[in-house]
């Protein structure tokens, strides 16, 4: 039974009565640009064909039911008026916070009944709190028939994960779950939000995008993601800009040089800079039609991440290594960084090779078996039923 019959039919069982609708969102890969998001920088995500799908019927009483197939446990009521920031460390907190984020703005949901189960991997860096964000925003959006474009959708959800939630996350992932197209990575400017599609068939070209889970597993509201993020506030400061963003490419060596001994802050700097100039160098290289070359840049972001935001992880380092080693075109770590995925641009005739050598390696070292896929770029989120 296809996600959204079975979801369908779930919500009957649980709650009695058909859903008014059912809804899905995808997680993402970060194609490059990481990290560059709280920066107001650039991003390039796309979708992947791994969902969230939920069912919704809107309540009149200030009642939220949450359910997922995915968790053990029974349905979960909350009530509206008393939802509060960083009261829940559960899997309801994301949809929980969405609703609380879109009442804050002044929107009038007064309830809802909701059933859902994601195919995301969790704690791979894959987005799957953007999905249950984003799915539940969009289903709302249109229950209550708010109005709100997909941008818009997005910021609640950002506001949702860095207030309700309390993880100091960017904006990338909402955006992307909310925005991607089928066969497009999203160019987005983070700082306006203005975006590009950009057509990304790589299977047309003879080429591969694999995604490595590490099975390593990461979380944001930990400290690590939230003191890189000072750190690049910091380095704004110290240089005088709004965000790391304005420091033109161009003017890199000199802004650290005025960094003098902040050691630290020079590296973060160093990172956000070239990795603007990086999403810039691969939109024009995929423009241009130059697929392949875009494998070079992708290695070079990893390299950043490792050596200058420091990042990675053995597992991370140990799969774009092998990769490489064995005739991939370019590989890195991408989202968040401390564990999740990384990516492989290859040749398609190499696939079956380079994954035979990452699953040796990890064998070989004593880690966790990775979980290696194709990610073909997807549809954003939509109302499937
Ligand atoms: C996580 C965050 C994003 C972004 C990436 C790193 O995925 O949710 O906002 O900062 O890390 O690029």
């Amino acid at each position: 039974m296809a996600a959204q019959q079975q979801v369908r039919a779930g919500f009957v069982e649980l709650y009695g009565a058909e859903p008014e609708g059912v809804w899905s969102a995808p997680g993402r890969v970060n194609l490059i640009g990481e990290h560059t998001d709280y920066n107001d920088g650039f991003v390039m995500p796309f979708a992947l064909p791994h969902t969230a799908v939920a069912a919704v019927s809107r309540r009149g009483d200030g009642v939220l039911r949450l359910h997922s197939s995915d968790v053990d446990g029974g349905v979960v009521e909350l009530r509206l008026d008393e939802l509060a920031p960083e009261s829940d460390r559960n899997w309801t907190a994301y949809p929980a916070g969405v609703v609380w984020a879109l009442r804050e703005a002044g929107h009038p949901v007064t309830g809802a009944d909701v059933h859902l189960t994601s195919t995301v991997p969790a704690g791979a860096g894959l987005s799957s709190s953007a999905a249950l964000e984003v799915v539940i925003a969009l289903a709302l959006n249109d229950l209550y028939d708010l109005g709100l474009q997909r941008w818009q959708l997005a910021r609640l959800c950002q506001r949702a994960e860095n207030v309700y939630v309390g993880a100091p996350t960017g904006i990338m992932d909402q955006t992307a779950s909310a925005c991607c197209e089928a066969g497009h990575a999203l160019f987005l400017d983070t700082r306006d939000l203005s975006q590009k599609q950009i057509p990304f068939d790589l299977a047309a070209e003879g080429m591969r995008l694999l995604v490595v889970d590490t099975q390593v597993k990461h979380a944001h509201s930990d400290g690590e993601y939230g003191k890189r993020r000072a750190g690049c506030e910091k380095g704004a400061a110290l240089l005088g800009v709004d965000a790391l963003r304005d420091i033109p490419y161009a003017d890199l060596d000199a802004a650290l040089a005025r960094l003098g001994d902040e050691e630290e802050v020079r590296r973060l700097v160093r990172h956000v800079v070239t990795e603007d100039e990086r999403v810039e160098r691969v939109v024009t290289l995929l423009e241009a039609g130059d697929s392949r070359a875009i494998g070079q840049v992708l290695t070079e972001g990893h390299a950043s991440l490792r050596d200058d935001f420091r990042i990675s992880c053995p597992e991370l380092d140990l799969v774009v290594d092998t990769a490489l080693a064995s005739g991939a075109l370019g590989a890195r770590m991408t989202g968040g960084g401390f564990g999740g995925s990384a990516i492989v641009l290859a040749e398609a005739a190499d696939v079956d090779t380079i994954t035979k050598a990452v699953e040796e390696a990890f064998a070989t070292a004593g880690f966790t078996a990775p979980r290696v896929f194709e990610a073909v770029p997807s549809a954003g989120a939509r109302r499937v039923s």
